[in-house]
């Protein structure tokens, strides 16, 4: 199994995530005399309904609402596509132990049927037992207009490489790297699929990232009307915040007419 695949696979298996990025520091020598960054890494608090499009699954990611009854999310957060239950969504709440969260339940879940080939495409839908009221949804890029510039990014997973999933959700900002200088950067950023995957990071200094637990969760930016619009979804990186190693997204253009299409059809 390639080391892309291994991070891609980790979500908040705290120790597990430590002992791959130990061993994943040992087995890539143009990563091993990076140390991991401390300090979404290097972010801070997002204010109560800043983000309110944001969602929190229960099986450890993130994701966004997509319509008032779909989240978009990372395909390597759920396993297949079908029905299912199993999943809680908390939504409305900076404090995931707040008391005025709302959780409602999966009923059924479209995982993109190109995650995992040489085509990529690392997102899925996740269908909500009622629709959520008094929150808004974050549109996606229909185009590459906005791939490129300065992207905010938020989650509730680990602020240092291997540590803790977090109570209160955090942001950053992130800026584009481009797919060449991406895939220049050794370690599993080779396998970088340029037409599937966008790049966003502290490239020589690192610090700022997203990490385990945030997979799902959007990356934005303002568009051209000072909206929110989503060009990303968290998808994996060799450790987070490392220097020359970027964070990589699912490039959510080149798939925004499946997802839509999928989303209609559920
Ligand atoms: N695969 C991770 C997850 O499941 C996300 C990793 C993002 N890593 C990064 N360095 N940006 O939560």
């Amino acid at each position: 199994m390639a080391p892309k695949r291994w991070f891609t696979l980790l979500r908040n298996v705290t120790t597990a995530v430590a002992a791959v990025a130990a061993a994943a520091s040992f087995a890539t020598p143009a990563i091993a005399a990076q140390p991991p960054s401390t300090d979404v890494v290097g972010g801070t608090r997002a204010a109560q309904g800043e983000f309110p499009f944001m969602v929190r699954l229960s099986m450890g990611c993130g994701g966004a609402l997509y319509t008032n009854q779909i989240v978009l999310t990372a395909a390597h957060c759920v396993s297949r596509t079908g029905s299912n239950t199993s999943i809680t969504a908390t939504v409305g709440v900076v404090d995931l132990q707040s008391t005025s969260a709302k959780k409602i339940k999966s009923t059924y879940v479209y995982q993109s049927p190109t995650y995992g080939t040489s085509t990529g495409g690392d997102w899925a839908l996740i269908k909500l037992a009622s629709p959520v009221t008094g929150l808004s949804t974050l549109p996606i890029a229909t185009t590459t207009t906005y791939n490129t510039g300065t992207f905010t990014v938020a989650g509730w997973g680990a602020a240092t490489e291997g540590g803790a999933q977090q109570r209160y959700l955090l942001k950053a900002t992130v800026p584009f790297v481009s797919d060449s200088t991406c895939q220049a950067q050794g370690g599993s950023y080779p396998d970088l699929i340029p037409s599937a995957e966008i790049c966003a990071g502290n490239l020589s200094a690192g610090g700022v990232d997203t990490c385990q637990g945030d997979s799902g969760g959007p990356m934005f930016r303002r568009d051209n009307n000072s909206a929110w619009i989503q060009v990303g979804i968290v998808s994996w990186g060799d450790g987070c915040a490392r220097p020359h190693a970027p964070g990589v997204y699912t490039e959510v253009s080149t798939f925004a007419s499946k997802i839509a299409a999928a989303a209609a059809s559920l």
